[in-house]
């Protein structure tokens, strides 16, 4: 990877540290592996089980929706812990907890950060929003255990199910290194391409009606205009009677329709910017099979998210450590449920609208969205007419244990010095409730009832971060 000189220096501190847990890891005979449920964390999960069955260390997964003392309690009896994707926020619940402790984390840490066996990239100079996920820190000791680059495609699924490609159009920083050793093995393939979902499995005509970042006037949505247009380019849909995907297309005719795309966006007045964000890199996994979710780096995480939001979490592990009949199958199955959700979500949020305060906006969804996704939605909302492009959005829902809170900010405000998962923190402390995350995407828990208290703080506090 062609770093500047000083952040070589940081990465090398970054591998030693991976060494380090490694290290760690290999002198146990016993693991107890706790992760985080959502994408990046069935992934981080996955990856460390593989290499500890390779290495006939024995290990159990756990999967948590949060790192809390019952979860403290529950593994206080093993001989060793690993966290992936969760662990920075809970430091000090490890100090007496009695077994050895490693972290494989990507979110922003609280607390000490003495710990010897803690990897994240904040400690590193990196950024755990776009540089380092929890499944690469994870793969990044994997592969200081042996020979386990085969397990580089999942560390990039779990990059792109934390939208950690957003920013740059492209993975970076460290999760750079950990692509191009995946290409290098012929395990994944990075190119440009339209920022679709569904590249592997949608018929093109589909595809293109769902695009949605950005929003193509006269093309999300519109079927009969996109059957015109793809007429109009001499682009056959169908291939012995089967509709063709977006994959199947040559490379020129998906030029052409890009192109096409292109000109569309620009006529219709949106800036260049926003139109450079139709074409940006798309990660195909070389090990799977073509024309499957799991093909597609976006699709499989979103097929692992469809799992895990619906505590059906050991089935996307299953998926993960190698499953292609059973479990497969009811991943695709919860698949299909799980995009009528976002849809029925996104609905709910364009029929209600957004309340706009100074500096965010928010949508109260009570217990018309699942908590579980409510985050996912406030991410794609940002497209939805009646929304600011500009401001923070925040999604509320009822949860078990009062109200979740997902907060989505821009690149824009970040470098303006949003960090949503201080913000989020605080201003979940000041109502008795907990939050955090990342600097663009962070989430909270707060009491029933605090909701007005908790926001008018969040307003201050973004108002006082970006002025
Ligand atoms: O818990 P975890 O760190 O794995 O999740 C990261 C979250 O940040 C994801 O929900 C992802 O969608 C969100 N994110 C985002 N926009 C970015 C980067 C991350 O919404 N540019
Ligand atoms: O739940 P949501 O998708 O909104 O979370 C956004 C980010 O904030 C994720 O990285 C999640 O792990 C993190 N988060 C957190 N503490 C919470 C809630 C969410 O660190 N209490
Ligand atoms: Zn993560």
């Amino acid at each position: 990877m062609d770093a500047p000189p000083n952040l070589g220096i940081l990465m090398e501190q970054l591998l030693k540290r991976a060494r380090e847990c490694a290290q760690a890891l290999k002198k146990q005979d016993e693991i107890k592996i706790v992760s985080h449920v959502d994408a990046d964390g069935l992934a981080a999960a996955s990856i460390i089980c593989r290499a500890l069955n390779k290495m006939e260390i024995s290990n159990e997964i756990k999967i948590v929706k949060k790192l809390d003392l019952p979860v403290m309690q529950s593994v206080s009896g093993a001989n060793a812990v690993m966290f992936t994707d969760l662990g920075s926020g809970s430091l000090d619940l490890m100090d007496d907890l009695g077994p050895v402790c490693i972290v494989a984390d990507h979110h922003q840490p609280a607390g000490s950060s003495e710990m010897a066996f803690h990897l994240n990239p904040h400690l590193f100079g990196f950024n755990g929003a776009t540089d380092l996920s929890g499944s690469g820190a994870t793969y990044l000791i994997a592969r200081a255990l042996g020979d386990n680059v085969e397990l580089s495609d999942l560390a990039v699924v779990g990059a792109v199910g934390d939208l950690q490609h957003v920013r740059e159009g492209r993975l970076r920083g460290v999760n750079r290194l950990i692509l191009d050793e995946a290409e290098k093995n012929a395990i994944v393939r990075a190119e440009k391409d339209l920022q679709a979902f569904g590249r592997q499995t949608r018929p093109v005509h589909k595809l293109l009606e769902y695009t949605s970042s950005p929003f193509i006037p006269g093309i999300t949505g519109n079927s009969a205009q996109i059957l015109e247009l793809l007429a109009s380019l001499n682009i056959e849909l169908k291939e012995e009677g089967e509709w063709k995907k977006w994959v199947d297309l040559s490379s020129a005719e998906r030029r052409s329709i890009i192109s096409a795309l292109i000109q569309r966006c620009l006529t219709a007045g949106m800036p260049p910017v926003r139109v450079q964000n139709l074409v940006g890199e798309v990660y195909t996994l070389l090990k799977e099979e073509p024309g499957t979710v799991l093909r597609d780096a976006s699709e499989y995480a979103t097929l692992l998210n469809a799992t895990a939001r619906y505590s059906f979490e050991k089935i996307g592990v299953d998926v993960c450590l190698g499953d292609r009949g059973g479990s497969y199958r009811k991943a695709n199955e919860l698949l299909l449920m799980h995009r009528e959700n976002l849809v029925r979500g996104l609905n709910y949020v364009k029929q209600t609208g957004v309340t706009t305060l100074s500096n965010l906006q928010y949508f109260h969804a009570g217990d018309y969205i699942l908590e579980t996704i409510v985050g996912i939605v406030a991410g794609m909302c940002k497209n939805l007419e009646g929304v600011d492009r500009h401001l923070p959005i925040v999604g509320l829902a009822n949860s078990d244990e009062g109200v979740k809170v997902s907060a989505r900010g821009t690149q824009s405000l970040v470098e303006r010095h949003l960090n949503l998962a201080r913000a989020m923190s605080e201003a979940a402390h000041s109502v008795g409730g907990v939050g955090g995350g990342h600097d663009i995407a962070a989430g909270a828990t707060i009491p029933e009832g605090t909701e007005a208290e908790f926001l008018k703080n969040l307003n201050r506090l973004v108002a006082q971060q970006v002025s």
